[in-house]
């Protein structure tokens, strides 16, 4: 099969397309044989060596979380997974691998593939779905009628936490490039904001943080007195502020998203009732993943940027 795999941490030129050996089930596993895969900034990260201590020294290693496709086999105590099955999902572990034709992944890390969406799209949601439903649902405890703050709307997280925002009837305000306003409102923010023009101002009682240049201390001011924010950067500043924010009203918090069937068939439930719909920037063909890569890194993308693998 082939399969995207690097020998060394650096930039995107150590990407390279390879043939290698289909995988084979093991216990609580199924193979999967790809139709697409999304890349995230955390392959971009993970393969420029941010985070060595968790992805580790080993090499060759391979890229991609998120991803869609078909069963081709299912191994022990995998229960209710059949050969056949369209299914989506994102990869926690640090291994990675879904840049490929097959893959090995977790029965507890899938889901079935939303009916109505492409392949492309499936492979779309997983991970910003999931870090944005993660987000605003556990950290923010959102509820109806509450008003949110989006920096960086109008990325892989930021158009999926548009959506789910809504859906969980919260009053939405955008911050995006002038660019990117019409987008937002496109897919349901309530205010769009150009960031260049933002004087910090207004009262939200949840601050999501995606773009991650807006630290908790400069954002306290436009929380109500209870109100929470949430950084997508686990960096130790941002750490810090959220353990020292335990003794305070307004609270802080850092996300860190984590593969989860029930919370994926939440996503195909908003899906399936029209509340929520994967956005694709651009895709690519998987031998193009460098190409792919080079995009997602200019920090442009509006919605995501996907490798089609597999017709
Ligand atoms: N902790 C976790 O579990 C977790 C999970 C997912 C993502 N993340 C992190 O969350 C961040 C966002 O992820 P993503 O997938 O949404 O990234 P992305 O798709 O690469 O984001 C691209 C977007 O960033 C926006 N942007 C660029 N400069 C900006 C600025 N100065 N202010 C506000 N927005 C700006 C761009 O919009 P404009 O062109 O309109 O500026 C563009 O649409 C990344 O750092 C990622 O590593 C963390």
């Amino acid at each position: 099969m082939d399969v995207v795999e690097y020998d060394r941490y650096g930039d995107a030129s150590v990407l390279h397309v390879r043939h290698r050996p289909i995988p084979t089930a093991t216990r609580g596993h199924v193979v999967v044989r790809v139709k697409a895969a999304a890349l995230n900034p955390k392959d971009v990260l993970a393969r420029a060596g941010k985070f060595p201590w968790l992805a580790g020294r080993t090499f060759p290693k391979r890229l991609g979380y998120d991803w869609s496709g078909e069963v081709v086999e299912v191994g022990p105590g995998c229960g209710g997974l059949r050969v056949g099955d369209a299914l989506f999902g994102m990869i926690q572990s640090w291994s990675a691998g879904a840049c490929g034709e097959y893959v090995r992944v977790r029965a507890d890390e899938l889901a079935p593939k939303p009916s109505g969406l492409s392949w492309e799209e499936a492979a779309a949601l997983p991970l910003v779905g999931l870090t944005a439903l993660q987000a605003l649902r556990d950290h923010g405890k959102l509820t109806r009628g509450q008003r949110v703050l989006l920096n960086g709307a109008s990325g892989g997280v930021g158009v999926h936490a548009i959506q789910i925002a809504k859906a969980l009837g919260a009053h939405v305000t955008t911050l995006t490039s002038a660019a990117n306003c019409e987008l937002a409102l496109s897919l349901g923010a309530d205010d769009a904001l150009d960031y260049a023009r933002w004087t910090p101002g207004g009262t939200f009682d949840i601050v999501f943080d995606i773009f991650g240049n807006r630290p908790f201390a400069s954002m306290r001011h436009v929380l109500t007195d209870r109100g929470r924010y949430i950084s997508t950067v686990p960096k130790l500043a941002n750490l810090v502020a959220a353990a020292r924010s335990i003794v305070s009203r307004q609270r802080a918090f850092v996300v860190v998203v984590r593969s989860k069937r029930k919370d994926l068939e939440v996503l195909s439930e908003l899906v399936a009732r029209g509340a929520l719909r994967p956005i694709v920037d651009r895709v690519f063909p998987l031998a193009d993943v460098v190409n792919a890569s080079k995009f997602i890194e200019t920090k442009r993308a509006r919605g995501k940027v996907v490798l089609r693998v597999a017709p």
